[in-house]
């Protein structure tokens, strides 16, 4: 249950002066041990999933158990899909339970950075998922070497913030201010002054993206600044790798490196969750988030023609509904009682309630009701389900059950 609203949880730690760890989330091992550390340090967390690790991964494998590990952790978790490449990609991360995006288009400039993030904006606002910007220029690439990946920090300049923020209505915004993606060549140049002034301008949260491989007076200084949300994986990354090296001699089978390597995740992450003043802080973010539960729209109908042709017709509004952004699932099916009052049914899974007042805007779906539905089917009842949950601040005494016989 505790999968949470992004924004509330970075309000949270906005207003409180602490950072959240984005931490990015590769295999089984890393999310394991995440979200362990996280238990394990009472802190609300990100669970970050980056396109540009792709390769090295299944999306499609991966999410539903970063999503299933979300709901039952102990304590508040968000999802992320970081640096997106495409309005498309980050449609399939939302489609996929991701309830945070950023699509980077950082690289491009001024103008057509703020034309592609206003239209990630338009399309994730109407599914009630949150959006984080990217402006100036952060080099590098996760996990990987600057000499490999050269470029040119360009700092985030405090007039572009201003207008970016203005324009596009992201929620959180990403800000280069002297760190790097992956391991730096020589030592980073933060630029405090700049962080303070962006800071004091546009009074949100703040994102700080390279965030391996600085001083702990380093961390506090930025999170003093204004950071909220620290982008981690090169740490967790070296971790893993150098336990690895030492344990190439070792006799090891492969499932005893699996486990250590999940406690090693584990170790680091905790030690940062104290470190950003996250740690302990699980119980009262609770009770200040909207959960992230999602809601069931049941379309039930009867329609004219043979089932051979109502099938072709479902299968093909399957494929159709799926496209649209925030719809997580498309069920469709037939009635087994013959004598049921409604013989079809299109059951759409939101992932947010915001989808109930804006899908039916959609292109996608107003081609469904008009191509397909309306053609073939008589009246339709249309209901939305939200999930029954008790209060998130509520503890739940479950009824005590009588026994019956022996
Ligand atoms: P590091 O790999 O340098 O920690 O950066 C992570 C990051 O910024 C992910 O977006």
């Amino acid at each position: 249950m505790p999968l949470v609203d992004m924004k509330d949880m970075l309000s949270h730690a906005y207003d409180h002066n602490y950072a959240v760890g984005a931490f990015e989330v590769i295999s089984l091992d890393f999310l394991e041990g995440i979200v362990q550390a996280a238990e394990q340090a009472r802190a609300p967390v990100i669970l970050s999933l980056a396109e540009s690790h792709f390769e090295c991964f299944d999306f499609d494998l991966l999410m539903p158990a970063v999503e299933a590990a979300a709901r039952r952790a102990q304590v508040p978790v968000a999802l992320h899909f970081d640096h997106g490449t495409s309005l498309e990609s980050a449609i399939k991360g939302i489609n996929g339970g991701c309830n945070g995006v950023l699509v980077d288009a950082s690289q491009e400039d001024f103008i057509e950075n703020t034309r592609i993030t206003r239209e990630v904006v338009e399309m994730a606002r109407a599914c009630g998922v949150s959006v984080e910007g990217e402006l100036g220029y952060i080099p590098g690439v996760e996990g990987e070497g600057a000499e490999d990946y050269p470029g040119e920090l360009a700092y985030t300049s405090l007039a572009e913030a201003k207008a970016y923020v203005e324009r596009t209505g992201v929620d959180f915004l990403a800000i280069s201010i002297g760190t790097v993606h992956g391991h730096m060549k020589g030592k980073p140049r933060l630029d405090y002054q700049r962080l303070k002034q962006i800071n004091e301008a546009l009074k949100m949260p703040l994102v700080l993206h390279g965030g391996s491989g600085l001083s702990d007076d380093q961390y506090r200084r930025l999170i003093a600044g204004g950071i909220t949300k620290i982008n981690y994986y090169t740490g967790l990354s070296d971790a893993a790798g150098k336990y690895l090296k030492d344990s190439r001699r070792q006799d090891m089978s492969y499932a005893r490196l699996k486990k250590n390597i999940r406690q090693i995740i584990a170790d680091e992450a905790e030690r940062c969750m104290h470190l950003w003043g996250a740690a302990g802080r699980a119980a009262e973010v609770l009770t200040r988030c909207r959960p992230w539960a999602p809601v069931e729209h049941l379309l039930i109908c009867n329609a004219e023609g043979d089932s051979q042709s109502i099938g072709i017709m479902m299968a093909e509004a399957r494929q159709l509904l799926a496209r649209i952004p925030g719809v997580r699932d498309v069920f469709t099916g037939e009635a087994m009682q013959k004598d049921a009052r409604y013989q079809y049914t299109c059951v759409l899974r939101f992932c947010h309630p915001s989808l109930v007042d804006t899908y039916q805007q959609h292109p996608v779906y107003r081609d469904f009701v008009n191509k397909l539905l309306r053609p073939a089917a008589g009246s339709c009842v249309n209901i939305d389900f939200k999930t029954f949950e008790p209060p998130v601040s509520t503890a739940y005494q479950a009824p005590v059950l009588k026994q019956v016989g022996n």
